[in-house]
């Protein structure tokens, strides 16, 4: 018998610890990295990688398919990235604990917008974890709590404070997901009902995550006019639980330069002590729901910011892909009374693209060596954001080849360890002896992300291998039937 399973040879490793790349090979056994380097030794398959790079497989840490890795298993839009594991339950919004109907019936028009339908089948995180595992998606999975989904389980849309009951109920809920092996909670402080929770709500659960060994990841409460302040709340939030924090698609959505005030705070809690990281996509263009956005930044934050729907449940023809500005100069209306419009036809679920960054914030976030990558992609039907099909190699070509501010292994390690470690996801994210064979075979002379907001669902170029515990679940740029991911929980 062959000593490997699987051989690539004549490669540059990128081992993911931000090392220089070196020349060599890579060797599988089962589901396991068997040697890296210099590699001497016969392989079922061999496959010669000559000019490529081979990396660990990415960890997509921003990404809210907890619906599509049961619905849409194959996961094409991030195996053809290079994603080998997604974490979901993002920005306190996600499908489980599903334990009552009033929750089914909220999910829609609440959530539907950032994570497409699902039929929420189960009840316990437990439970939900089994059905990802059951599904047997194309990459691994791992996922936070949403703290949105305790907080309607234990009060609805309530805005008040919560009683002791409904606090303990929050806990409790909390708990189950955490000992079932999520790696944390997360908020989404401008969507119901997470905008609700004050302060001290989230201590308190954020105490309780990280008794388990868990972090805290928030979509701060302001990411314009009051982003320091929203910075402030998350860093005071993990101070007071004793709970690693990590800032969700960091941006300035307001002024130019508020970045630079920002990851200076977040480099001075750090300093301090604090273990505070954030992750970023590499576009100035956001995508949410277009409801919240609504909320929060009413008609003006739309006659400023050019933005363009993204996705409806009825009226595709008419919205998806065209700027709200055309479509309320085409009804004669104003751009306030056109979104209500759309909301109301649309029953609260489209999403929305704005351009609302700078791309000297974007490249001032990417570079700063304590962020990570993450897509935020928003797997919904229609014109979703570009970056759910090319986040990881727009980083490459973008800001590594063409504009560069980081180079190939920095690259690499903030989609790799960086992300590993901070996640608590178990011998992933480096290339070593031992670990789980994820990896990636890319070319870093051509890696590109060609989707557009216009044609979004184009795979990238430059993506030639990727190995999911061992398997190929994409060989020469081609997905194939192998579903080879997991659903990974944190041990404890
Ligand atoms: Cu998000
Ligand atoms: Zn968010």
């Amino acid at each position: 018998m062959p000593e490997y399973d699987l051989l690539i040879t004549n490669a540059l490793i990128v081992d993911g610890s931000g090392a220089p790349p070196v020349p060599g090979s890579l060797a599988t056994r089962g589901d396991r990295i068997a040697a890296v380097g210099q590699v001497s030794g016969d392989a079922t398959r061999v496959i010669d990688a000559e000019g490529r790079a081979v990396a660990p497989g990415f960890i997509d840490v921003h990404a809210h398919d907890d619906a599509a890795v049961v619905r849409d298993p194959a996961m094409d839009f991030k195996i053809m990235q290079g994603v080998t594991t997604d974490v979901v339950g993002n920005c306190g919004a996600g499908v489980a604990p599903a334990a009552s109907d009033d929750f089914r019936a909220f999910f829609p028009r609440g959530w539907g917008a950032i994570l497409g339908d699902s039929d929420l089948p189960w009840r316990s995180t437990a439970e939900y974890f089994n059905a990802v595992d059951a599904a047997r998606p194309a990459c691994n999975v791992a996922a936070y709590v949403p703290h949105g989904v305790l907080r309607y389980h234990a009060m609805g849309l309530d805005r008040a404070v919560p009683s002791d009951q409904q606090l303990q109920r929050m806990s409790d809920l909390l708990e189950e997901g955490m000992a079932a092996g999520a790696i944390g909670m997360s908020t989404g402080l401008i969507y119901p009902p997470g905008v609700f929770a004050r302060t001290e709500e989230i201590i308190e659960l954020a105490r309780i995550a990280a008794r388990y060994g868990g972090i805290y990841t928030s979509h701060i409460r302001n990411e314009a006019a009051g982003l320091m302040e929203a910075v402030e709340e998350a860093i005071t939030i993990g101070e007071r639980a004793g709970c690693p924090v990590q800032i969700s698609h960091h941006k300035s959505a307001g002024a130019p330069g508020g970045t630079v005030a920002s990851l200076r705070r977040i480099a001075d809690a750090r300093a301090a002590g604090i273990d505070v990281t954030v992750d970023v996509y590499p576009y100035t263009a956001s995508s949410s729901s277009l409801a919240a956005m609504y909320r929060v930044g009413r008609e003006v934050a739309f006659e400023r910011t050019p933005s363009i729907i993204a996705s409806v449940r009825h009226n595709k023809q008419k919205y998806e892909g065209r700027y709200i500005s055309d479509i309320a100069r085409e009804m004669g209306i104003s751009i306030g009374e056109a979104i209500e419009r759309i909301l109301e036809e649309e029953e609260n679920t489209p999403s929305v693209v704005m351009f609302t960054m700078h791309e000297d914030d974007v490249r001032r976030v990417v570079a700063d060596p304590h962020a990570m990558i993450g897509s935020d992609g928003l797997p919904t039907d229609g014109k979703p954001h570009p970056r759910l099909y090319g986040t990881f190699p727009r980083v490459f070509q973008r800001y590594v080849r063409e504009e560069p501010v980081i180079t190939l292994e920095d690259a690499v390690r903030k989609m790799t360890s960086l992300p590993a470690e901070k996640h608590r996801i178990a011998e992933r994210g480096l290339l070593r002896p031992g670990w789980y064979a994820d990896a990636v075979v890319f070319d870093p002379a051509t890696i590109a992300d060609i989707a557009t907001y216009d044609d979004p669902r184009r795979y990238p170029a430059g993506i030639e291998h990727v190995i999911v515990n061992g398997e190929l679940a994409v060989e020469h740029a081609r997905q194939t039937p192998a579903r080879p991911g997991r659903m990974l929980r944190r041990s404890v």
